[in-house]
């Protein structure tokens, strides 16, 4: 009989991937099921990102493998689009890396920097995959809250010393998968100093920079006072220009910490082909215009399931960026929930255990949704919850 890794037996299953069979046996039942549940943009790139690809993929030069580093064109657009939307320097040689989607770079990250007995700082609540990463590595988890009360910040003041002799990295995330908290500058400056006070990388995980509501702005991590050794941003093409399938994204700032990141990536996975990186050029130049269009459909979206939560015993605070609706579930069993959602309206949720354990009691809404599934769903989550 085939035995998995400790490694493996030590890794909890990834939620989306165990939804996503019980929704494909639903599927073969032929009941239809929206989907709630995942980020996915169901809307398409700008068109001229197609475009590029299309006129890129038709050079026969353009097929080979590239470096590890991605094509410097890639890079230096980057650099471009962080000092013009951010003011920030970099240099596209040494502190930027193309990664196949911030998901990889994530655990990749974890591989590079965590050692057995080594602690990562992981929010409670966040994107699993900062969990899964540290266990991956073999690494432990200290799950740092984020306090609703100031804005889910994490409690850095909590968090003991003798965790912090052994922690070697930390994640953020803002606009933050699942609350939708929003970040300033000087809590970035207050965040990177503590990291760098301890000798902690500091990792912002910005995939929402770009979808942002009601006038919302969201700064970069790599903004903050704190010398750029310990701090690094993984910025990602999936949410910001609806390009989740092509797996593009990078890793900028501390020097140090990209070339351990390359380190790893080289010996398990290996660059894009050009095309890729041409559109990736071409998505940069993106007009706010199509963005704004864009992050207008999330609006109304976020506006019609916030309207329908009173209806179906929720509540939630108005999200100003990222792609979710973060709801408290009134009478508090959000797994039930969750289940009683899915089998009885066939609407799919995300509990909020998916993210840590202070996401107990809650239910993620992804605005990813077309408008006629998300007008169906929501009234059969109305007709379900009223006749329980
Ligand atoms: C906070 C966060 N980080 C990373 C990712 C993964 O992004 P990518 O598609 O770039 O791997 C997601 C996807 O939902 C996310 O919510």
């Amino acid at each position: 009989m085939l035995q998995p890794s400790a490694r493996l037996k030590n890794l909890p299953p990834y939620f989306f991937s165990v939804i996503g069979d019980r929704i494909r046996q639903m599927q073969l039942e032929k009941i239809k099921v929206y989907r709630l549940d995942i980020g996915n943009p169901d809307m398409p790139p700008p068109s001229a990102v197609i475009e590029s690809l299309a006129t890129s993929a038709s050079n026969p030069k353009n097929h080979g493998y590239n470096s590890y580093r991605g094509t410097p064109a890639f890079r230096r657009a980057l650099a471009k689009h962080y000092q013009r939307r951010f003011g920030v320097t970099l240099d596209p040689n040494i502190e930027i890396l193309p990664l196949l989607g911030s998901k990889e770079g994530i655990v990749n990250l974890s591989l590079a920097h965590l050692s057995k007995g080594d602690i990562a700082l992981v929010p409670d609540i966040g994107y699993p995959a900062y969990m899964m990463g540290a266990r991956l590595a073999e690494a432990e988890v200290h799950w740092v809250k984020l306090d609703p009360a100031h804005g889910y910040r994490p409690s850095l003041h909590n968090i003991p010393a003798d965790i912090l002799k052994r922690a070697k990295i930390m994640w953020i995330n803002y606009p933050n998968n699942p609350t939708g908290a929003m970040i300033n500058l000087t809590d970035y400056n207050e965040i990177a100093s503590f990291c760098e006070k301890h000798d902690i990388l500091l990792i912002s995980d910005n995939p929402y920079m770009d979808v942002l509501y009601d006038g919302a702005t969201a700064p970069s991590a790599l903004q903050a006072d704190a010398d750029r050794s310990h701090v690094l941003e993984f910025f990602s093409f999936s949410k910001s220009f609806n390009m989740a399938g092509w797996r593009l994204g990078a890793a900028l700032g501390s020097k140090e910490a990209i070339d351990n990141l390359l380190a790893i990536k080289s010996n398990i996975d290996s660059a894009h082909f050009t095309p890729i990186y041409d559109a990736g050029i071409t998505a940069l130049e993106t007009p706010q215009s199509w963005l704004d269009e864009r992050n207008g459909a999330y609006q109304r979206r976020r506006d019609r399931i916030m309207a329908v939560l009173p209806h179906i015993g929720l509540s939630a605070d108005v999200p100003h960026g990222s792609l979710y609706v973060w709801a408290k579930v009134l009478d508090g069993d959000a797994n039930g929930y969750v289940e009683s959602a899915l089998t009885k309206a066939h609407v799919s949720l995300a509990p909020g255990t998916a993210y840590g354990p202070g996401g107990d009691g809650f239910v993620r809404f992804s605005l990813g949704t077309p408008d006629d599934d998300l007008t169906e769903s929501l009234n059969a989550l109305q007709s379900w919850f009223k006749n329980r």
